[in-house]
């Protein structure tokens, strides 16, 4: 569906699992796909908007208009969101960052050694979010929050301690859901209010979750 609803507007989208290397041959990861970022994307991109969109290891096309930027790690994906933040109006972050990360990469692959097992030394990676949000001018921000029960108090709870503007809660661990699914459910919350963004396929959600947010940027944003 294309448009121009967004025409004059900079969204910085992030997006994807990052993966955190432990050796040259293994990671810390998760099962985020990236879809829901990459939808967001796509319809921000198909209603005019110019869309930067930093992305951690998935196997999805880059959607047409839209600039891409590949990164691997949390650290990575801070440092590239940070590098294009300056000039943005929004900024949104579906990515399902890996909250710690190795202490240290070993350089070469790490040995099992008969009958013991192995300790993982890990260190917290920054939070995104939150600092992007503590900048000051600062894009309007919209977080995610995957929770598996009383979804919309712990998202309610992020909203205010990260300092967001809005946050698009969903709901995981259900097979029709979240993160390994085409479909997909929301609850948006802001500080004055919130809606229900019905199951649908993730475009859909996204374009409903682009108007949400429309309706509430600053004049001229
Ligand atoms: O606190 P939690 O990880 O549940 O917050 C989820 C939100 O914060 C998502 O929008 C996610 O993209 C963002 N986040 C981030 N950097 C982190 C952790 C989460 O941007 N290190």
């Amino acid at each position: 569906m294309q448009g121009t609803a967004w025409a004059g507007r900079r969204v910085l989208i992030t997006a994807g699992p990052t993966y955190e290397d432990l050796d040259p041959v293994r990671y810390l990861g998760n099962r985020s796909s990236g879809r829901m970022g990459y939808a967001v994307a796509a319809a921000a991109a198909a209603q005019g908007a110019e869309v930067t969109l930093v992305s951690g290891p998935v196997t999805l096309a880059t959607p047409p208009g839209v600039r891409r930027i590949d990164v691997r790690s949390a650290e990575a994906m801070h440092a590239a969101v940070l590098d294009a933040l300056p000039g943005q109006h929004v900024f949104i972050a579906t990515a399902a960052v890996a909250d710690f990360r190795p202490r240290e990469r070993q350089a070469s692959k790490i040995k099992k050694q008969a009958g013991s097992g192995l300790a993982l030394d890990l260190v917290q990676n920054p939070d995104i979010l939150a600092d992007v949000a503590a900048r000051q001018p600062r894009p309007f921000v919209v977080g995610f929050a995957a929770e598996t029960d009383d979804v919309e108090r712990y998202a309610r709870d992020k909203l205010v301690r990260k300092k967001l503007d809005m946050i698009a809660a969903n709901r995981v661990g259900t097979d029709d859901c979240g993160f390994d699914s085409d479909r997909n459910a929301l609850a948006v919350l802001w500080h004055d209010g919130g809606a229900q963004v019905d199951m649908a396929d993730k475009a859909t959600v996204a374009r409903r979750l682009l108007e949400l947010i429309l309706a509430r940027l600053p004049d001229g944003a």
